[in-house]
């Protein structure tokens, strides 16, 4: 297997507007990660990934660029960029920056131009298409609510936009946009920033005949998803973008890429491909929900396991994988598929560790490291999130559905779980920003007891549990590069693995319930000796045979 830096690495994921603010605006801000640097540093990560930073009038807080070439004017300037940047390179942190070029903002120049008039220099920089008897081109619902066309009157034509209607689709098929693309990413690349996490970008090339999509029960719109992702020229394309820029540099790129198998996966990341390093999936977080009729389905342990299995075992030839619990798009780990009551402190290191140890290359979305929870806001009007508020709009106020129905959907599944702001403190305001001052969203009233101060210097905290866990993987190989293999696979409460590189095993338990099961060692495990890794309870057994666990309780060991 090739070692890169990238698979050693470690990403801390920042969401700047919910970081910290320091000028008292009750926005995080630029200069509020500058501070925080050491924070991350002394955690243990090295890379940081920064949610969009750029000009946007935050439609979708920042995925609505209208400008790829400054910063967003909350977040700060290009001077604090620059000094951002610096500050995190003297500490050896490498910084990833967001690329949004599936779609832009309709505030962006070139989409001011297009929608001027149908011979506009910039009107192919978009999609644009005729009425179909008198309706939208095709039935494409967006993943916001509503239609994926917006009608518009200058010009009598539709354009597309998956997402919301103030972010239309680029026209990939255009030479011109490529190429536009191209010079942004190397503008940034010249900058020396050292690499790009890629939003959607396996949408970015559209199947020519806009065919509609599979309308499910009770939806009012077709799947726009399964037609779209992977489309026919995707790899072209980024291809493309790689042979020009991309392998001029020694970076590190991730692609976002909803509805792709290990198998559609290699196609991004394969070492032969000259693509991408990585990919996000989507598979073991759509779990528990179904996001066309907005319901929460159970948790179910055995299907993690094999969705993380296969992931593990179809990328180990040639791929990598990225592995996370947590993004901005995703609520809180711990109230997911951890207990964020009794057991918090105790789930949130076991899913810390159940992950860590797997193969390839972790991501901690900021506050993860300290077990912030989900949110219950009782208003909609307490919501930020476009997609929470348009979903709201058309399921309750348009289809009527039961609001406390929805409500709790949002509770368990909103994305504005992971976007209050970072809990620093136990003062007002969690030390995000200023007391008195109102932050954009609210903070998550478990504040005063889940918060950084509290953690920071108690040995035993879920910080300083996912230090260790860093420190662990940077020093022992085996937790990069070891071969993993699943043991015990029908059992419905424990996640029990194996890593193995040379002569060496390491061997990972994990029990996600509340109830007390035996672990019991597989015949076919042989080893001579074994020493302790990391657990989340006290550590002193005599033989680990037959072992019968606590609740939430984790254990690794490294068998010889
Ligand atoms: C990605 C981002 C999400 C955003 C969407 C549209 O899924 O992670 O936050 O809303 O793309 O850009
Ligand atoms: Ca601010």
């Amino acid at each position: 297997m090739q070692k890169k830096w990238w698979k050693e690495s470690v990403v801390y994921q920042i969401y700047p507007r919910s970081f910290k603010d320091t000028n008292e605006d009750g926005v995080g801000d630029l200069k509020g990660i500058i501070e925080n640097l050491d924070y991350v540093k002394f955690l243990g990560a090295n890379v940081i990934w920064l949610c969009p930073i750029y000009k946007s009038p935050n439609d979708d807080n920042g995925y609505d660029i209208s400008d790829y070439r400054d910063i967003m004017n909350e977040f700060g300037s290009m001077d604090d960029f620059n000094e951002l940047l610096k500050e995190a390179h003297k500490r050896d942190l490498k910084i990833l920056m967001d690329l949004v070029v599936n779609h832009t903002s309709d505030e962006h120049r070139w989409f001011v131009e297009s929608r001027k008039s149908k011979n506009n220099e910039y009107r192919d920089y978009y999609i644009w298409k005729d009425s179909k008897n008198g309706k939208e081109p095709n039935n494409w619902g967006g993943s916001f609510a509503g239609s994926a066309w917006e009608y518009d009157k200058n010009t009598d034509m539709y354009y597309l936009h998956c997402f919301s209607k103030k972010q239309p689709d680029l026209n990939w098929e255009n030479p011109k946009v490529r190429k536009e693309v191209e010079d942004i990413v190397m503008f940034w690349l010249d900058k020396g920033i050292d690499g790009f996490r890629m939003d959607v970008i396996n949408m970015i090339s559209k199947d020519q005949t806009f065919p509609d999509g599979v309308k499910a029960e009770g939806s009012l719109y077709g799947d726009k998803d399964s037609v779209i992702m992977n489309g026919p020229r995707v790899h072209e394309y980024i291809s493309e973008l790689n042979a020009k820029v991309l392998s001029k540099y020694d970076i590190m790129t991730v692609g976002e890429t909803p509805l792709v198998t290990p198998k559609i996966a290699m196609k991004y990341v394969g070492e032969d491909r000259k693509e991408l390093n990585m990919v996000f999936e989507f598979e073991h977080m759509d779990i528990d929900r179904d996001e066309s009729s907005f319901i929460k389905k159970p948790f179910d342990l055995v299907k993690l396991k094999n969705i993380f299995t296969k992931w593990q075992k179809g990328l180990e030839n040639g791929g990598w994988n990225s592995l996370y619990w947590n993004n901005h798009d995703q609520p809180r780990v711990v109230s997911r598929f951890g207990d964020d009551g009794s057991y918090w402190d105790k789930s949130a290191k076991m899913l810390g560790t159940c992950l860590h140890m797997q193969q390839g290359t972790p991501y901690i979305y900021q506050g993860e490291e300290i077990g912030m929870t989900n949110v219950s806001f009782e208003d909609i009007k307490d919501y930020r999130d476009i997609g929470a508020i348009n979903h709201y709009k058309e399921e309750v106020e348009i289809k009527g559905k039961n609001k406390d129905d929805f409500m709790n959907y949002l509770h368990e599944l909103s994305r504005d779980n992971a976007r209050t702001p970072m809990q620093w403190s136990g003062s007002e305001n969690a030390g995000f920003t200023k007391p008195g001052v109102e932050p954009w969203i609210k903070i998550n009233p478990r504040y005063k007891e889940i918060n950084v101060e509290n953690q920071i210097n108690d040995p035993n905290s879920i910080f300083n549990y996912y230090r260790k866990l860093i420190k662990i993987r940077k020093e022992n190989e085996i937790v990069v590069y070891g071969r993993y293999d699943l043991i015990l696979e029908d059992d419905k409460e424990i996640y029990a693995y194996t890593r193995t590189l040379d002569d060496k095993k390491l061997l990972v338990i994990c029990n996600f319930t509340k109830n007390e099961p035996m672990f019991c060692m597989p015949e076919d495990i042989k080893y001579a000796s074994f020493k302790t890794v990391i657990g989340n309870y006290n550590m002193d057994d005599g033989e680990i045979k037959n072992i019968k666990l606590k609740p939430y309780e984790c254990k690794v060991y490294i068998l010889q």
